[in-house]
């Protein structure tokens, strides 16, 4: 190879163009059940949390039709958005692992003291329930690795109403891990130890990265036995059970609206978008005749914002089937997700993903994927001037996706302005991070650490070990001159306020696979010390923490990481 013989932008640039299927047909399905809710009677049996001052409301019930036929058996649903469905309690005793202060606070008005009210590990856990609140498991379908999969449906998941809080923001509620549901298919209903630390991790981490997310409150413990068989070779075993209670501004998929085409329940479907755009995109007016296609036109472009955004961090979803992807692109469903260490485009995080289907580099083409199976869902609703509006929206993605890309690396590598080169400089160093294995996070928090002298003179100290292994590259000399070039352009700028800037969004630490799996052998012990100290770190990424230099969470992963074969144990 020669300097400047590599293909540009390897990493990202691989987004095919859009295809659209047309094979399908709807037809009009018999209108939908809609129900008289009584509220009153709900669950005579249920105990409710009487002492946490937290009352739940429910628009969604209001608003969209529920199953009329009720319990917790398996079963193909139709004609409705929701089934009501009754939490499982964990059994006793349970412990209260782990709790959000900041969704506590700045989310739910609650003041940190209910945490040692009794009633609470029972109220965030499912065996009590918040007043007001109807649990539901919500009915959706999706292309699973690429495939329609039916219908799916929240297998685990209660969602127990939506809480409006002081700012006017309006949140929904969720259970997961909470027992069988209508849509359990094969499963238990149950989340284990393992998927729960990370899923209350790692929601919590992108948040204060600044990626839009779920949230997580809590994170409950029970001694309750769950089998499984995390690496699907038929080596059954025990795990614990546990809960997070989740939340997001809204849980629906895109798989929400695509069973409801693909069973012809149009009504259902109408209903359903209309409340979503209403709820959840204000700005589009409800008497627009093009209403769906602004909607759509929103969601392509927020979904290449959200991937172009994951890329920056080096995170891979790990299973970005189409019931995984919010209709709010925000990330939910933290799985067998990653953050990669040594640079690598294909970089997969789920280890039975033999086909690489979700590795970090394919995942701006999946979100396409996705986004024309959110196109086929609208399809029936759309008029042929408006599916072929919404065919050129789609064809435009790539070039957000890019655009947006290019936007938060320039700024990853401290460029101000419109560079001449930076988009070479961008390019150049990711081909020598994936020469060189040169770890992702660290790279770039290294480069907002050292001066521009010092990485002229190439004097990089062993101790920064991610720059120092790129330095061993034999064009890196090459390209420090061409970023210091870039950099130098702009006389207004100095070293100092470079540094800056970079630290500001370059983060100093991120749930590294090892870390997280070495909370999860404690917590399975009953000592939640390190999830604690993930915790505190994760919230505030970008500063230097003493602890977690201690912990050795900015050092170079240990050895065994490299071999660690995580579980997809859920
Ligand atoms: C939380 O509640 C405790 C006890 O009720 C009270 O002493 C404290 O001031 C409250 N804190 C806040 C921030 O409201
Ligand atoms: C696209 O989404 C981003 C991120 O939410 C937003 O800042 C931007 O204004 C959107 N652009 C358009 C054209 O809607
Ligand atoms: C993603 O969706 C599948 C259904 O396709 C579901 O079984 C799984 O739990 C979801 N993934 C996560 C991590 O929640
Ligand atoms: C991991 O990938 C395999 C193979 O495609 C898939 O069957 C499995 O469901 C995936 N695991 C998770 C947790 O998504
Ligand atoms: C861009 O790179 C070329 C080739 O390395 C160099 O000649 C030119 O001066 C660079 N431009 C800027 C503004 O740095």
């Amino acid at each position: 190879m020669t300097k400047h013989d590599f293909t540009l932008f390897l990493f990202f640039s691989a987004v095919a163009s859009a295809t659209f299927s047309d094979e399908q047909e709807f037809s009009e399905s018999e209108s939908c059940n809609e129900r008289e809710f009584d509220k009153s009677h709900f669950y005579s049996n249920v105990k409710y949390c009487g002492e946490i001052p937290l009352t739940l409301s429910h628009k969604l019930i209001d608003a969209l039709p529920l199953d009329e036929v009720e319990g917790n058996f398996i079963r193909a649903v139709k004609g409705c958005v929701f089934s009501e469905s009754q939490p499982t309690p964990l059994k006793e005793p349970l412990t209260l692992a782990a709790v959000s202060q900041d969704v506590l606070r700045n989310i739910l008005d609650l003041n940190e003291s209910v945490v040692q009210n009794e009633e609470f590990v029972g109220c965030v856990s499912g065996g009590k329930l918040f007043p007001g609140s109807i649990p539901l498991a919500h009915r959706y379908g999706g292309h699973q690795f690429g495939y329609w999969a039916g219908q799916l449906g929240d297998g685990r998941a209660h969602l127990l109403g939506e809480y409006t809080n002081r700012k006017g923001e309006r949140w929904e509620l969720q259970l997961k891990g909470s027992g069988k549901t209508p849509y359990s298919r094969s499963g238990d209903g149950r989340a284990v130890i393992h998927s729960s630390v990370r899923e209350f991790l790692c929601s919590e981490a992108m948040h204060f990265l600044g990626v839009p997310t779920s949230r997580a409150l809590s994170l409950v413990v029970s001694e309750e036995p769950v089998r499984r068989d995390p690496f699907y070779n038929g080596n059954v075993i025990k795990e614990r059970g546990a809960v997070v209670l989740r939340l997001a501004k809204s849980w629906f998929r895109i798989g929400s609206l695509e069973i409801l085409t693909r069973t012809g329940e149009l009504d259902v479907l109408r209903t359903l978008l209309d409340f979503v755009i209403k709820e959840h995109f204000k700005s589009i007016a409800t008497n627009d005749p093009d209403k769906y296609v602004v909607f759509f036109s929103r969601v392509v472009n927020e979904t290449a914002h959200l991937i172009a955004h994951w890329m920056s961090v080096g995170f891979a979803h790990g299973v970005c089937n189409t019931d995984n992807f919010s209709l709010l692109s925000i990330t939910i469903d933290y799985g067998p997700f990653g953050f990669m260490e040594s640079y690598d485009p294909n970089f997969v995080p789920n280890t039975s993903d033999d086909e690489g289907r979700y590795s970090i580099g394919a995942q701006a083409n999946v979100g396409l994927f996705n986004l024309q199976k959110l196109l086929e869902a609208l399809k029936p609703l759309l008029t042929s001037d408006q599916l072929s509006q919404s065919q050129q929206i789609l064809r435009e993605y790539p070039q957000i996706y890019h655009q947006r890309f290019h936007e938060l690396f320039k700024a990853k590598l401290g460029f101000l302005g419109n560079e001449e080169n930076d988009s070479h400089v961008i390019a150049f160093l990711l081909k020598l991070m994936e020469d060189t294995g040169a770890d992702f996070t660290m790279t770039f928090r290294q480069l907002s650490e050292v001066t521009l002298s010092q990485l002229q003179k190439g004097s990089i100290a062993p101790s920064v070990w991610a720059l120092s292994d790129l330095s061993s590259h034999e064009y890196f000399r090459d390209w420090v001159q061409l970023y210091v070039q870039c950099l130098l352009s702009v006389e207004s700028d100095s070293d100092a306020a470079r540094q800056h800037r970079m630290q500001g969004i370059n983060p100093r630490y991120v749930l590294r696979n090892w870390m997280a799996e070495s909370a999860i052998r404690k917590s399975e012990k009953n000592d939640f010390s390190e999830v604690a100290l993930l915790q505190k770190t994760l919230m505030e990424p970008f500063m230097n923490q003493d602890e977690a230099e201690r912990a050795g969470y900015a050092s170079k992963p240990p050895s065994r990481a490299q071999q660690l074969r995580i579980s997809c144990s859920s």
